[in-house]
């Protein structure tokens, strides 16, 4: 019996260590890249200027969440067609600095590889954002829909969810400001504009991102909008924006994969190891009836 007991136990440990899902990198989530097809000659002016624009993003983020830069730069440098780059980074309002250099590092080696040579490339990750041109954007509204998803739809008879849910798009539309949280309950929403923008432009590109992710997701579990400037988003369960969405494990984004397959990978191995485990529980229970019923054979015949 002590066996059984031990066994149990190592099959319950081993359940909950290959359940939960890898969360620790919930903040470097790959969200989606958009790089322009046109690209630049290897060994140019602008693969320079580029290089030196991304380090300065992970320089930078010890001491902000945002900067615009322009390469190269200063009074006495023309800026130059083709030749100057432009490139923004922005961590989440809330990422203290160690968490938005991981996240710009790891988004500046992402967009090398993933828009190597583009003019122009982008970034979005969980919690950060890269971006880099050819022409300045710094300031210019664009409320274009890069990328809308929602999660499952709730029934119409929670409405204690659908209201909850309502609750938190509406915050987020109420809170001023280029970084917005609102929550209920364990749901979770996040809003946020880059900081180019003025508070105006802000307000205008948010309340759009925020009336689309009403009106599409509005009965769902879980939804993002990303606009070219602008993103609102909620989830359900767990602390907020931290708390990646389940769906965003869904493979249908361009460009990279996500960590889709490390989850599949071990859901399959968690798969495995209960059914090998139940295997072995069953052969030592059917060994402990066999045991049982030679013992009650044996009683029999040699009475
Ligand atoms: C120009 O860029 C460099 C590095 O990219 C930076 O250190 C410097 O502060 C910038 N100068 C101005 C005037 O923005
Ligand atoms: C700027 O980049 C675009 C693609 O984003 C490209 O078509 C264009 O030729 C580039 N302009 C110059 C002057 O290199
Ligand atoms: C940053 O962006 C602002 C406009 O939002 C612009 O005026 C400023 O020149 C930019 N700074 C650099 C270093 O490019």
């Amino acid at each position: 019996m002590f066996k059984t007991k031990t066994t149990l136990l190592c099959f319950l440990l081993v359940a909950v260590i290959f359940m939960d899902p890898s969360s620790s990198t919930a903040t470097d989530n790959y969200i989606y890249a958009i790089c322009s097809p046109a690209k630049f000659s290897p060994a140019s002016s602008y693969e320079t200027n580029l290089n030196s624009l991304l380090s300065s993003f992970v320089s930078s983020t010890v001491l902000r969440r945002y900067e615009n830069f322009t390469v190269p730069n200063g009074s006495g440098m023309k800026q130059e067609r083709g030749v100057t780059v432009y490139g923004l980074f922005q961590c989440r309002g809330d990422l203290d600095p160690t968490s938005c250099s991981t996240c710009v590092s790891s988004a500046v080696a992402q967009v090398r590889t993933l828009c190597s040579y583009s003019y122009s490339g982008y970034l979005q990750m969980d919690s950060c954002i890269v971006r880099y041109d050819n022409v300045s954007f710094f300031g210019v509204e664009d409320k274009t829909l890069n990328l809308k998803k929602c999660g499952q739809v709730i029934g119409f008879d929670d409405q204690y969810a659908l209201t909850r849910v309502n609750d938190v798009i509406s915050s987020l539309g109420s809170g001023g400001g280029a970084y917005r949280t609102g929550g209920n309950g364990d749901i979770q929403g996040v809003a946020q504009c880059t900081e180019d923008l003025s508070s105006s432009q802000c307000q205008d590109c948010l309340s759009d991102a925020i009336e689309r992710l009403r009106s599409d997701c509005g009965m769902a579990q879980g939804g993002y909008v990303y606009l070219s400037k602008c993103y609102a988003r909620f989830s359900f369960g767990g602390s907020h924006a931290r708390q990646t969405p389940p769906y965003y494990s869904t493979p249908n984004f361009e460009g990279k994969k996500d960590n889709k397959d490390d989850k599949s990978v071990q859901k399959t191995l968690a798969i495995i190891i209960g059914i090998v485990t139940l295997i072995i529980l069953l052969v030592v229970f059917l060994a402990f009836i066999g045991k049982q019923c030679r013992k009650l054979q044996d009683d029999k015949c040699c009475k």
